[in-house]
Formats: C-alpha cells, sequence, structure tokens
C-alpha cells in the first residue's frame, strides 16, 4: 500500500481508540512510525492494522506490569522525609520497582548493578534513560548527585508524568519526557546513556535500527544491558545478545562487558561528548 491508499491520522486514532490503549497515554509517534514502515507490505488497511496491533502489544508490554499511578502520586504525597535515601522513599520506590518485570528482576541486584556501572563510566553529570520504563525509582540506590541532569524516555504519558512527580519530590529536576527514542532520537550532550532491556525488542520491532539510534547518541559512553537468560530461565541468550551488539555497531568503538547477576552490560566508548 501508498501512503495516499489510507488516511493515516485515521488509523492512528482507530488503535488509540482502543479500550487497551484508551487511557494509556501511548505516544502516537510510535503508532504512526509503525504503520509507515509496514504499509508498503501489506495490501489492505485491515492486514496492516492487524500487523500494527501485533507489535505495539510487544512494544507496550501490558503484560511486564503497569503500576496504578494515581494511587502512588497519593502514597508519594503522604511521606514527609522525601530525601533519596530516607528509608519511607526507599521502601516507596521498592514497591514501585516490584510492579514491573524489568525492574523487578534487577531488584535482588541493584544496588551492586550500579555501584559497578559506576565504578566503569564515571558519575554522569548527564544521563539519558532511552526507553526508561520504572528505573529513575531506583535514583535512591545510584549513588548520583541530587543536581545530576536526569533525561529520562518513555513513550507512555502516566508513566513519564509520575516519573517526573518522583523525580520533583527527591528534588531532581523533572527531566522526563514522552518521547519515542527511535522516531525521534535525544540530541542531548551526556556522559552516559541507559538502554537497559530493551535493545533486543526494539531490534524486533525494526531491525537494525539500535545502528542508527547508537550512531546518532551524542553521549560518552552508550549501556547496553540485555538479559542472560530468557525469561523462563532456561536459556541462555548471552551469545545472541554478544551478536546482536557487535552487529549493530559502527567501526572504531571500544566494548567492555559486565556481568551483574542475569543482565550483561556492554559499555560502548563513543568518546565524543
Ligand atoms: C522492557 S521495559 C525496560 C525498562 C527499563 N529500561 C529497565 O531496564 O527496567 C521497556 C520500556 O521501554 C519503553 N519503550 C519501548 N520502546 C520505546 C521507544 N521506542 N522509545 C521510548 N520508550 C520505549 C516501554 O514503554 C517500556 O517502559
Amino acid at each position: 500500500m501508498n501512503t495516499s491508499d489510507f488516511d493515516i491520522d485515521t488509523l492512528i486514532k482507530r488503535i488509540l481508540d482502543m479500550k487497551k490503549y484508551r487511557d494509556s497515554g501511548l505516544n502516537p509517534d510510535t503508532i504512526r512510525d509503525l504503520i509507515l514502515q509496514e504499509a508498503p507490505h501489506q495490501t489492505s488497511s485491515k492486514k496492516l492494522l492487524k500487523f500494527v496491533k501485533r507489535k505495539l502489544h510487544n512494544i507496550v508490554a501490558p503484560y511486564l506490569g503497569e503500576p496504578d499511578y494515581e494511587k502512588l502520586r497519593d502514597e508519594l504525597k503522604q511521606i514527609i522525609n522525601t530525601t533519596p535515601d530516607s528509608p519511607e522513599i526507599k521502601s516507596f520506590c521498592e514497591t514501585v520497582l516490584s510492579e514491573h518485570a524489568s525492574t523487578a528482576e534487577r531488584l535482588p541486584y541493584m544496588e551492586a548493578f550500579y555501584i559497578q556501572l559506576f565504578q566503569q563510566t564515571g558519575i554522569p553529570h548527564t544521563i539519558l534513560d532511552l526507553a526508561c520504563g520504572l528505573q529513575p525509582l531506583a535514583f535512591p540506590w545510584m549513588g548520583l548527585p541530587l543536581s545530576v541532569k536526569y533525561h529520562a524516555y518513555d513513550i507512555i504519558q502516566p508513566r513519564v508524568d509520575f516519573i517526573n512527580d518522583f523525580f520533583e519530590t527527591i528534588g531532581v529536576a523533572p527531566l522526563a519526557e514522552n518521547r519515542d527514542i527511535l522516531v525521534n532520537p535525544p540530541d542531548i550532550k551526556a556522559d552516559l546513556a541507559l538502554i537497559f532491556k530493551e535493545a533486543h525488542r526494539m531490534e524486533k520491532r525494526q531491525p537494525g535500527c539500535n545502528r542508527g539510534l547508537w550512531a546518532e547518541l551524542d553521549v560518552k559512553t552508550l549501556a547496553v544491558s540485555l538479559p542472560t537468560q530468557d525469561l523462563s530461565g532456561t536459556h541462555s541468550l548471552l551469545e545472541q545478545h554478544r551478536t546482536l551488539v557487535l552487529d549493530n555497531l559502527t567501526e572504531g568503538h571500544n566494548v567492555e562487558e559486565i556481568v551483574i547477576e542475569n543482565e550483561i552490560v556492554f559499555l560502548i566508548r563513543k568518546g565524543q561528548a
């Protein structure tokens, strides 16, 4: 199909009007991109919509968990000592982190994870957290100063709003943004960019997309983490994910690996920021 064969805004609206996405605050840029990528390979709007819905389900991944942000916001407002290392804030963050599969898996080794990571990269003044999910709620364990510029990106508006409320509560600049990092890669100069547990899923959305994104980022170091095992814990994904990283590198990049429990972090030294 050509783009002249359908009205793209109508298709986007049809998806956003679905019960599943109606209140999700999903970024329409993501849907537009999926439609434009797939249209040439489909013969009808019906088939195109079906394909886009299936892809979207894997990108939004509701099966990984979604907290009740209104309830959490009320709980956050009740906290009296709002410094990042206060026991109330830490306990609140642990509850939130446990509500999404990705951060829940990291919880048992979270502190060691950030210590090891920042030992290798240095403490960043400016950090990009790409496809952040709920990871910014791990701030109390990161050992970062409150003055850090923590730019977090996700495609779900209520998640982004909640992260900004959390940042404001603990005294960090509220720099979370609703942005599809593949459609609009951030151009902010930063010491470090994180892409945690999403590069393999982005590769499924659009094979080879990581290569363009990684090349475009204006950062000294890019930390790409990937799971070392599948969700059931029965298959090693180590070699497959090493290959993914190697295939997406542009020449001359130095890569180091840190394995922390069931997550491998590839540190890609870009050096130009
Ligand atoms: C598997 S979770 C990983 C979360 C976090 N990085 C971690 O390791 O805990 C993926 C997150 O990326 C977001 N996401 C997926 N594709 C994205 C894109 N193209 N741009 C921005 N965010 C994206 C999803 O909404 C979801 O919150």
